[in-house]
Order: C-alpha cells, then structure tokens, then sequence
C-alpha cells in the first residue's frame, strides 16, 4: 500500500513539474541530429509586408486577405518594398482530410488556400503562412507536430514562400528530449522544408524555456528568423519599451538572411488581439527602431484604412532603406542616460556604404532633450531621415523629443575609411 501511494505521489509531482501537454505519442526519435544548416540563399534583406494577426486575430478569412494583397497595391506600399501577404494563426479546418493534410477552414476560405495564394501571386507579392511543430497552434488550431514532411509539401504546394513555425505549446511526445533538443524541432521542418522544390523563409515564433532565447540557436538548425520581443506587442507601449531592452543584447544576432524580428508595426486598430494602439509618435518610434534593429516591418492591421499622413510615414524611402540596408547588422545602443523616470538613449547602426544611421531615443513619459555625440565621427554631414532634410555638420546632435520620441539620422563621416575603422572600434565591433 505505501509503495503504491509512493507511486502516485511521484506521478502527481510529475504531472505538477511537467510543463508539456499536448500530443504524447514520442516524436524524439523522428528529430534530425544536430547539424549546422548554411544559409538557405532566401531573405537577404528584412520582409516587409502584412500579417492577418492583430487585424483578425485566430480568424483570417480570405476575403480580408485579398484586400490587403490589393490594399499593398492600391496604397504604393508595394511598390515601396511591402510585398508579403502572411496569414497567421486560426486559418486551419479542425480536423484534416482523408489524405492527412491541413485544410483551410472552408466558411472563412470558401475558394481554398491554393486560389488565395495565387491571388495573392497574381498581385506581384509573396505569400506566408503559419504554423506550429506542436499538436496545437498558439492560438489552439491544429499544429505540424508528426505531420512535419506532409505539411511541408502541402504549403510549398500551395504556393508559400514563407512559414511562420511558431511554438506555444509543447507536446509531451517531446518530454525525453525537449531540453536537449528543442532546436533540432525546427531543424526538423526546415530540412523538409529543404528537401522539397519550392524555396521557403522559415522564422522561429516562440517555444518555451530553456529555447526561448530563439537568437541563440536559430540561425545554425535554419531559421531566417526569429522573433526576440518575448511577449507581443499588442499596442501596448510597456510590451515595445520592453523589447528595446531586449535588442540592446542582440548584437550579433543579426545577418544577412537571419533577421531578429521585433514583432509587427501597429499601424491601426483591429477586432484580433489588439488590445491598445500606439499614439502617432509611439507609431514613428517603433518604425525608426524597427529599422535600426535591421526588423521585417510587416503590419499587424488594415493598410488600406491608414490616413495619408501614416502612410507616408511608412513609404518613406530613407528610413526603409536603413532597415534593408545590405550589412543586415543590428544597431548597438552607444549610449543610455537617465532622462525623466527612465532612459535616453542612442543607437547606432553601420550601414553598407560608410554611413551610419543613429537614433536618438527618449523613454521618458515627458519631453527630454536627447544628444548625440558625433566628435568621432571627423565634423559629420547629419540629416533628418524623418524630415528628409539636411541639418548640416556638427559634432554633437542635440534634439528635444516628446515622450517615446526618436530622432533618425544619418551621419556621413568626413574622415574617409581610417575614421571609420576608429568608430568601429569604439563601436566594439572591430
Ligand atoms: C503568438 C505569436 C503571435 C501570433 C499568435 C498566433 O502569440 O507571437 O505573433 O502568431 O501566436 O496564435
């Protein structure tokens, strides 16, 4: 009798430490071993686009699809760079077909994924999808777990150019192994990925301790993404500050076909997750931060329903051009002081041509005046990037900025390539 109530205690206690559900039939064995995976070729420069997420949450329909594709179109967003339409989380049927394949929910896509997918083709732009290496999606839709090969050829049937592979909830099929190889389940679906014809980006979403660090393993099992934020950003501006910190850790984790993804732009309302929005100011801050930190800038609402005034914000050519810039580095913040009852701050991010482009950053919830020292930068040529205006030289740059403001320049160096060396040793990155 003791002995059996030894037993249960310790399957309680386990049940009670075990955070894995889900799916317990072992997927362990079907994991590839650890191998390093080179550069699949795709995503030299950071998507831009838009996602289903924070407009229609866990139900994407495909009628909402086509007016973003159109949408994309109709506004210039293409033409200035926007060009991935992504359907998130919620598109899947509750169960799959006959033949074990992921079908999309017939009321919200009567026409089917593969006929969305080429309408959005048909516009001249990319197309993504989500999923899961769970049982369930984060959101609670069915997942790729053990259907990793079969979902792989589907999507690249359908015509995908991107899967957002994110994990939630991880199945206790993984329990013998989960702390050792959590990367190798993305490793996983992207040598299917690989192993099929149709080339596919691959981001890594979430998966719970000891992974979700997602910078430090992503890029070697093939990920050309991750995303950092830790929490999404919901329009609530507590969630962006929080990231700020976070990207302040990334340097080096970030390349050419390996992005450090921010989560998206809030550029609306929406009837999904949304649960705040960001004044226009918090909007332009976090496009400039965005772009320093080399982030896919891809919007979480409706761009079709932006004023002008935003949209022109986003189409301007000078910031996106810092965000696609071809280094692909991560800017490195160069300087936090204390300002108000939190921090001002300067980023700074070598940019493929010599230039630098520098955020001035004010965290504070009341006006600071945030200033750059420019001295080792031999007199600089400074311009505005927001304003597309010139300010001239100087060796110092300072600006008053409302609360959760940036300033966005651009410093052209006048000392040539030895100045620059010396900046990028005071940089710490040579
Ligand atoms: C997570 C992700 C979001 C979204 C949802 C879908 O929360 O971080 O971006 O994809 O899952 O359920």
């Amino acid at each position: 009798m003791k002995r059996i109530l030894h037993i249960w205690v310790l399957v309680l206690l386990a049940a009670a430490v075990w955070p894995l559900s889900g799916d317990a039939t072992d997927n362990c064995g079907n994991l590839p071993s650890p191998t390093v995976l080179a550069w699949n070729g795709l995503l030299p420069t950071p998507r831009m686009g838009v996602s289903t997420w924070y407009a229609q949450g866990s139900a994407p329909t495909e009628a909402y699809v086509k007016t973003q594709a159109d949408g994309l179109v109709s506004t210039g967003l293409l033409a200035a760079g926007y060009n991935f339409v992504v359907v998130d989380d919620g598109w899947p049927a509750a169960s799959r077909d006959g033949g074990g394949n992921l079908v999309a929910n017939a009321t919200r896509f009567p026409d089917g994924m593969a006929a969305t997918v080429t309408y959005v083709h048909a516009d001249g732009e990319k197309f993504g999808i989500y999923s899961s290496p769970y049982s369930t999606t984060c959101a609670g839709y069915l997942g790729s777990y053990q259907h990793e090969s079969a979902d792989a050829t589907q999507f690249a049937t359908w015509g995908a150019d991107f899967l957002d592979y994110d994990g939630c909830n991880v199945d206790a099929g993984y329990s013998s192994c989960y702390s050792t190889a959590g990367p190798q389940i993305w490793q996983l679906m992207a040598q299917d990925i690989r192993a099929g014809s149709r080339p596919m980006i691959i981001q890594v979403g979430t998966t719970p301790s000891p992974w979700a660090n997602l910078w430090l393993w992503a890029k070697p099992v093939g990920q050309n993404e991750y995303r950092f934020d830790q929490q999404d950003i919901n329009g609530l501006w507590a969630n962006f500050d929080g990231a700020i910190d976070i990207a302040a850790g990334l340097s080096g984790y970030s390349a050419v076909g390996y992005w450090a993804n921010a989560d998206m732009l809030m550029n609306g309302t929406g009837s999904g997750p949304l649960t705040g929005t960001f004044t226009a100011t918090q909007q332009q801050t976090q496009f400039g931060m965005d772009s320093l930190w080399s982030s896919p800038l891809i919007f979480g609402t409706d761009v079709t329903a932006m004023s002008s005034g935003l949209l022109a914000m986003y189409k301007n050519p000078e910031v996106i051009a810092v965000d696609q810039d071809a280094l692909g580095l991560i800017a490195k913040r160069t300087s936090q002081t204390s300002c108000g009852s939190a921090t001002c701050e300067v980023w700074t991010k070598m940019l493929w041509d010599g230039n630098y482009a520098l955020g001035l950053l004010n965290r504070a919830s009341t006006t600071q005046t945030v200033t750059a020292n420019l001295s080792a930068y031999s007199n600089p040529d400074v311009r505005d990037l927001f304003a597309r205006s010139d300010l001239g030289h100087m060796t110092s740059y300072s600006v008053s900025l409302p609360a959760y403001g940036m300033a966005l320049v651009l410093v052209t160096p006048n000392g040539g390539t030895a100045m620059q060396n010396v900046v990028m040793q005071n940089m710490g990155i040579r």
